[in-house]
């Protein structure tokens, strides 16, 4: 099946259908897969070493059909906090007591490193067809970079401001991640949570303000909200969590299990797994710490703290201290193929 729209036009894929990076829950097979189905499959490069992202951008070039996206953080690093680290180990203490683990063994180093110029000298051999940015926009040197390959390039914005900046600094199109969208909010030109507008209200007034293609992101899970989208006037979708419990995708047996369950009806914004806001199923840590605890260290220093938390509970089969990203819609999450998915969600392309 084909679609036609400004997008397409811009990436050459047959839909206007892009597979959302989803780092820590994928790699390049669902992306293999939405590519074969008609999709622009992403590869997440958030969280991978330079030797792994080496190795996933080859199986890309190699075995893609058609244009892929490689995605990466573009945040700046915080300089590491020893008075903050010590507030959030006095929060997560009665976590680490249960658990039986010293919090004194907890690095406080940063853990997802952005985009820079390393990162590109791994990326430009393979001159991916899109390369896709959360959290703004790497340094203009580095953008001329990403475009002097030839790659078409997407940012997130969360607000018609966020848009309107993106495309004053170059992009080729900008995604509209509504507030209804699983996993970290992309926004960069604020940190209030008041700002962020839900997709039915943003897609229409970012379409209205910008001249570049909207590809509507949050909450689309099947072909009535592809509809919905593009009746919006969004020129794609861009769709993340209905793709979760793929068997392609490489998410966790547990957060399978809960993005099926009935607690996936109740996500929150917290910012306790990274240190920027993120939206994920309501579980224990986020019950008794309060989603958005202030203790919680700048992105990304939260994270080290709790991953031994993470995984001794995990270990004893509970979701206790889980980051379950997920957006409010997950109905669609099943065990069925990638490609089923992606037909789904082109039916409403008719
Ligand atoms: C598990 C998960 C991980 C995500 N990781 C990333 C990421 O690494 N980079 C990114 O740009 N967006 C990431 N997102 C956000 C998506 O790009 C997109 O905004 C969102 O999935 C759309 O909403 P939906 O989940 O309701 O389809 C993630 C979303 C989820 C659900």
């Amino acid at each position: 099946m084909k679609r036609h729209t400004a997008l397409t036009d811009i990436i050459g894929s047959p839909l206007p259908l892009l597979q959302a990076p989803m780092a820590g829950s994928q790699g390049s097979g669902l992306a293999l897969a939405v590519c074969a189905a008609g999709g622009v499959g992403s590869l997440p490069a958030a969280m991978l070493s330079h030797d792994a992202l080496a190795s996933e951008l080859q199986i890309l070039r190699q075995q893609a059909q058609g244009p892929w996206n490689v995605n990466f953080f573009c945040h700046t690093p915080p300089q590491p906090d020893a008075a903050a680290h010590t507030r959030w180990l006095e929060a997560l203490r009665p976590f680490f007591e249960e658990a039986g683990l010293d919090p004194a063994q907890v690095p406080s180093g940063p853990g997802r490193v952005p985009f820079s110029h390393a990162v590109a000298d791994v990326v430009e051999p393979f001159a991916p067809p899109v390369v896709s940015f959360h959290f703004g926009l790497p340094t203009p040197d580095l953008m001329a970079r990403v475009k002097g390959w030839g790659s078409k390039i997407l940012s997130s914005a969360t607000t018609v401001e966020e848009a309107l900046w993106l495309q004053a600094h170059g992009v080729d199109a900008v995604i509209a991640q509504g507030l209804e969208a699983g996993g970290h909010r992309g926004m960069f030109l604020s940190t209030e949570l008041g700002t962020q507008l839900g997709t039915f209200a943003l897609v229409p007034q970012m379409v209205q303000a910008v001249q570049v293609p909207v590809i509507a992101a949050g909450g689309i899970a099947d072909a009535q909200g592809v509809r919905a989208a593009m009746a919006l006037g969004a020129a794609g979708v861009q769709v993340g969590t209905a793709y979760l419990c793929c068997p392609e995708a490489t998410t966790s047996a547990l957060h399978r299990e809960d993005l099926m369950s009935e607690a996936a009806r109740h996500t929150e914004l917290t910012t306790l797994f990274s240190g920027r806001p993120a939206r994920g199923i309501v579980n224990r840590l986020m019950r008794e710490l309060g989603p958005l605890n202030p203790a919680a260290p700048d992105f990304p220093l939260a994270t080290a703290a709790v991953a031994p938390l993470r995984a001794h509970f995990e270990a004893l089969g509970r979701t206790d201290c889980s980051p379950l990203w997920s957006g409010q819609n997950a109905s669609a999450c099943r065990a069925i193929p990638a490609a089923e998915v992606t037909a789904a969600l082109a039916r409403g392309f008719d």
